[in-house]
């Protein structure tokens, strides 16, 4: 028999694993669906930039997030980073992940699937819910400067609400693929003794 998961819900209710528990996704006002797709207008000229920063100043406050990054585990020298090919293509990366769900604020389902599925990934790449709020305090950071006076308190609420939204629901995607992966390993160790039977 295959291993039993509930399916899980998109939208604005807990979560059934345990970890989860209390955990529910908020949701943005209209309000604030506009402000950041107005905001967004400014911040899109700077992206590679943005990305960038970010990244170099998420591995300086926290470094054992650099650990997870093959590619950038070894670098001692952070300023190297903020030249690195790489870490512009990874930077750019995720700020173009900002951009769609900026452009599905207007579609929840499918804001909610591309999040879900870069959680899932997320398990595969190592990288557990515990740092995702890091990302969301670096990308505010990062853009501040760049909206100068069009910077209020409520685009900074805002923009945290929004980063609440997509790690609460890449969080759900994690432990999904984790039960998932489990559950596979579960039901293969399950079938080999009679796959090697009908060898004999
Ligand atoms: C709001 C939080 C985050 C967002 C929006 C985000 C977004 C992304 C995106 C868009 C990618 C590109 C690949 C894909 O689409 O699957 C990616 C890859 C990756 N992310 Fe994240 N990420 C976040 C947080 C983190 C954190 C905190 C870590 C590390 C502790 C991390 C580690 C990685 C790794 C290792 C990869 C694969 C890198 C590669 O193979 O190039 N991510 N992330």
């Amino acid at each position: 028999m295959g291993c039993a998961i509930s399916g899980l819900g998109l939208v604005a209710k807990p979560v059934g694993d345990a970890r989860d528990e209390d955990v529910a996704v908020p949701s943005l006002s209209q309000e604030q669906i506009d402000m950041i797709k107005e905001s967004w207008k400014v911040i899109q000229e700077d992206i590679a930039k943005v990305g960038i920063i970010m990244f170099v100043r998420l591995f300086e406050t926290h470094p054992e997030c650099k650990d997870v990054f093959f590619l950038f585990r070894d670098v001692e020298d952070l300023e190297r980073l903020r030249t690195s090919r790489e870490l512009r293509a990874h930077g750019l990366r995720v700020m173009s992940f900002i951009e769609k769900t900026v452009a599905r604020l207007d579609q929840p389902e499918r804001l909610d699937q591309l999040a879900l599925d870069l959680g899932k990934g997320h398990y595969r790449y190592n990288a557990p819910p515990k740092y995702y709020g890091y990302v969301g305090v670096e990308f505010i950071r990062a853009v501040q400067p760049i909206l100068k006076e069009k910077w209020t308190a409520e685009l900074e609420e805002a923009w945290k609400a929004l980063f609440l939204y997509v790690t609460r629901i890449m969080r759900k995607g994690y432990f999904e693929e984790e039960r998932n992966q489990r559950c596979n390993t579960l039901d293969s160790s399950r079938e080999r003794p009679d796959k090697r039977n009908t060898r004999l």
